[in-house]
């Protein structure tokens, strides 16, 4: 595959580059705009750049929003309310159709590689079983990582503990947590402390929901943080949400970044998710209930943005657009200075690509693999201004999806009496 006059991130001039046997193998400034030629894809002096990362989602409860119960107070804890109503409804096929319809959605908005939570509070452990199945199926077309979530408490569960490390026996790839979930501190402390053991032993990632909850008093990263320091393994863990961060005064959090910094560890925020999730218990003023994304940014903390739910008990709306996922963030986060937007496709490419400990095999480069999406738009912040569709997404030198943008037409009556308004 050769694909002509593509723009690169952070590049001024048009390149040419080749695809083969699934790699990329030449890599070309161009002098000019060249015409397209038999066989070559003509970029049209659109984006090129590496396929959209979906860090953080639920794919085993994705698509069942009101089943068999909405959630009605917007709050988490309903959230895991009704879906410990809808888990024991999950079958195979069950699961199997939602992860397919989603991966697709997913597929069809640029995505890649996906980061899956799958509930293992559940004895039958029917979606653990069958994501790990379904993700060797579906390499082809995307890479998948399981983590084994136990969303119910991984010590307060009856028998999470045995749960989890079976899940890792099946195959899990990552480690879950929900520390601010367990009944009382100690506990919460005790099973950071167990994840990080847990990863030494079965040599996996670590993935925690850490401390999503508007409480000020929730410090579990700092156990995280310290415990992946203290073992040599901060690049393998990664914390999500962190949304008490919103709520640490500033004396705290300086203290804090200091370990953070140390640790070297990952941090995932869903700013759709937690602006709609968090601030439930107030009234006037309301949290926004993020993390400090641009304050970890900025401290050169490795941090990316993912969608976490699609239509499911925590958040029913969503549609696989990280791009609505990253204007929402970058809007909450007040991160709306011109270095921020020329970045911004950071924080659902490279920076998630290195939550998920894959960056060597991913970015356009000679000898990486022949992974690409196609944007509509010539730079992050024509991208991120225009909503700008994902034109074509390419894996191995083959084409997973194209899609022809929308076409407007304005009539004569109002072009003509726009043109009379402007002179
Ligand atoms: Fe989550």
């Amino acid at each position: 595959m050769k694909i002509i006059n593509a723009r690169l991130r952070h590049k001024s001039e048009l390149h040419t580059l080749t695809i083969e046997n699934g790699v990329f193998t030449d890599i070309q400034e161009q002098g000019e705009r060249l015409p397209a030629g038999d066989g070559q894809l003509d970029a049209q002096g659109k984006l090129l750049c590496a396929p959209f990362v979906e860090p953080h989602i639920h794919l085993d409860a994705a698509l069942t929003a009101g089943e068999p119960n909405w959630n009605q107070s917007g709050t988490l804890f309903e959230g895991i309310e009704r879906w410990s109503e809808r888990k024991p409804m999950l079958t195979e096929q069950d699961v199997r159709q939602r992860v397919n319809q989603t991966v697709e959605l997913l597929i069809q908005n640029g995505v890649q590689h996906i980061r899956t939570h799958v509930d293992i509070t559940d004895p039958s452990l029917v979606g653990l079983r069958t994501l790990c199945a379904m993700r060797d199926e579906l390499k082809e077309q995307v890479d998948i990582q399981v983590v084994a979530f136990p969303q119910e408490g991984m010590l307060s569960y009856p028998r999470g503990l045995a749960l989890l490390e079976e899940a890792l026996k099946i195959g899990a790839d990552v480690i879950g947590g929900i520390p601010h979930f367990e009944y009382t501190r100690e506990m919460g402390e005790t099973s950071m402390k167990k994840v990080i053991e847990l990863a030494i032993q079965y040599d996996r990632l670590v993935d925690v929901h850490c401390d999503e909850i508007d409480d000020p008093n929730s410090r579990f990263l700092e156990v995280l943080a310290a415990e992946a320091l203290a073992h040599g393994i901060g690049p393998r863990v990664t914390a999500s949400h962190t949304t008490a961060m919103g709520s640490y005064d500033n004396a705290y959090c300086s203290k804090l970044f200091r370990l953070l910094k140390r640790s070297g560890i990952n941090f995932i925020s869903c700013p759709t998710e937690s602006l709609h999730l968090q601030g439930r218990f107030d009234s006037y003023p309301k949290r926004r209930g993020l993390t400090r994304v641009k304050e970890l940014n900025e401290a050169g903390i490795n941090v990316c943005l993912a969608q976490d739910s699609i239509c499911d008990p925590w958040y029913s709306l969503g549609n696989g657009k990280l791009l609505r996922t990253l204007d929402f963030g970058l809007h909450i986060c007040h991160m709306m200075g011109y270095r921020d937007f020329s970045h911004s496709l950071d924080l659902i490419t490279d920076n998630g690509a290195k939550t998920l400990k894959m960056e060597e095999r991913y970015g356009i480069a000679v000898g990486k693999p022949g992974n690409f999406i196609l944007l509509d738009g010539t730079d992050d912040y024509s991208v991120l201004r225009n909503q700008g569709e994902v034109l074509m997404s390419v894996r191995h030198g083959r084409t997973l999806m194209q899609r022809t943008p929308s076409h407007v037409v304005m009539s004569t009556e109002a072009q003509n009496s726009l043109c009379e308004d402007a002179a």
